[in-house]
């Protein structure tokens, strides 16, 4: 904001918003907000600057404000505010998938965009469904989460999400769904330095899960590489490739949900990048438009290209990476929304 752009005008009553994920009444009560940003910093409507610790909410990795993006969205929604991607399409989107797609784990070839995270997940555990469907392997439909992730608020994501609060409301949610044990172990990692060093055997709960259920009726495993809402729990040394390595023996689909792990949060693209462990579908948001614009995208490999899962969304600008090709690189600050599906091609049961 300007110093001679006008503030939004305080409203009348803030009845009529029911608010996600806030105690409504003690917020309206004493009600804190913002109406101002730039760089590092909110203005809170009564003028106080506000250190944004958060990013947004995990979204705007690149800093608020960002000149090259108020100015790519002014320009793009002048020019062209909205384009059907049902049988139509806009050049930005096809350029921004090939973008994405070099940005991504070596082999992605191909990215769906969506416009929430929790669409991205919902949509993801469709392809994986999809996928084996199509193989001709339609007996694996169950789908595996685990305890303590969040994975939105869509029906997909609150079934293999682990948070209690954001599924008991919700009655039986998807069928054939399952979950591995949590990884926080305070006890033993409580002082680690870097990637805890205890818990890598924790991977091997999807054996047991495979024993349960036999590994046949498996279509996908879903994590965050390092789980966000639940409050930062970092994977244990070797615990995402032992996944990895399980999923391959099994045939099952790996998805990494890299939502709020995206671009730039751990230093590099995707923490799939990071920690060298290639899922089979990654889920990306909110860093991909820094917060500027919904957008979310879906990479997926050749050998499941003529599979098609969800609705297309509208083709608009895509600021971030704008911004990120012109500053030469993620490090140090990062920030849209979609999932990529990783070119690797998933395996064949054994
Ligand atoms: C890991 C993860 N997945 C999915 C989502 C849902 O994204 P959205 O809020 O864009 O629907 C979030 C949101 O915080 C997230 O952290």
């Amino acid at each position: 904001m300007t110093p001679d752009t006008p503030a939004n005008p305080l409203p009348a009553s803030l009845d009529a918003f029911w608010m996600p994920f806030s105690a409504n009444r003690q917020f309206k009560a004493a009600p804190r907000l913002l109406q101002a940003a730039s760089g590092m910093f909110y203005t809170a409507v009564d003028g106080r600057q506000i250190l944004d610790g958060t990013a947004g909410l995990w979204c705007c990795n690149a800093g608020h404000g960002r000149e090259p993006i108020v100015r790519a969205v002014s320009e793009q929604i002048a020019r062209l505010d909205y384009a059907p991607s049902f049988q139509l399409g806009h050049p930005l989107a096809f350029t921004l998938a090939q973008r994405l797609a070099a940005l991504s784990p070596p082999g992605l070839e191909h990215v769906f965009f969506t416009n929430s995270g929790s669409e991205a997940v919902d949509t993801a555990l469709k392809i994986a469904l999809a996928y084996h469907h199509a193989r001709g392997d339609a007996g694996r439909t169950r789908l595996i989460g685990r305890e303590k992730a969040y994975h939105g608020v869509g029906f997909g994501g609150i079934s293999v999400g682990g948070l209690v609060n954001n599924r008991k409301a919700f009655g039986p949610l998807l069928g054939g769904v399952d979950h591995l044990r949590h990884t926080l172990d305070i006890e033993r990692n409580a002082f680690s330095r870097g990637l805890p060093p205890h818990g890598i055997e924790l991977a091997d709960d999807l054996e047991r899960l495979c024993r349960l259920h036999d590994p046949s009726t498996i279509a996908a495993v879903i994590v965050e590489p390092v789980a966000g809402s639940a409050g930062v729990i970092l994977p244990p040394q070797g615990y995402l490739q032992r996944l990895r390595d399980i999923c391959d023996r099994h045939g099952i689909v790996l998805i990494f949900d890299e939502v709020i792990t995206g671009f730039g949060r751990l230093g590099e693209a995707f923490a799939a990048n990071r920690f060298d462990v290639r899922p089979d579908l990654i889920t990306a948001a909110k860093g991909l438009s820094n917060g500027a614009i919904p957008r979310r995208g879906i990479g997926r490999p050749a050998d499941t290209r003529n599979l098609h899962a969800g609705p297309g969304t509208s083709n608009r600008v895509f600021p971030w990476l704008y911004l990120f090709r012109s500053s030469g690189g993620l490090r140090g600050g990062a920030g849209g929304a979609g999932y990529l599906r990783g070119g690797r091609s998933v395996r064949q049961s054994p």
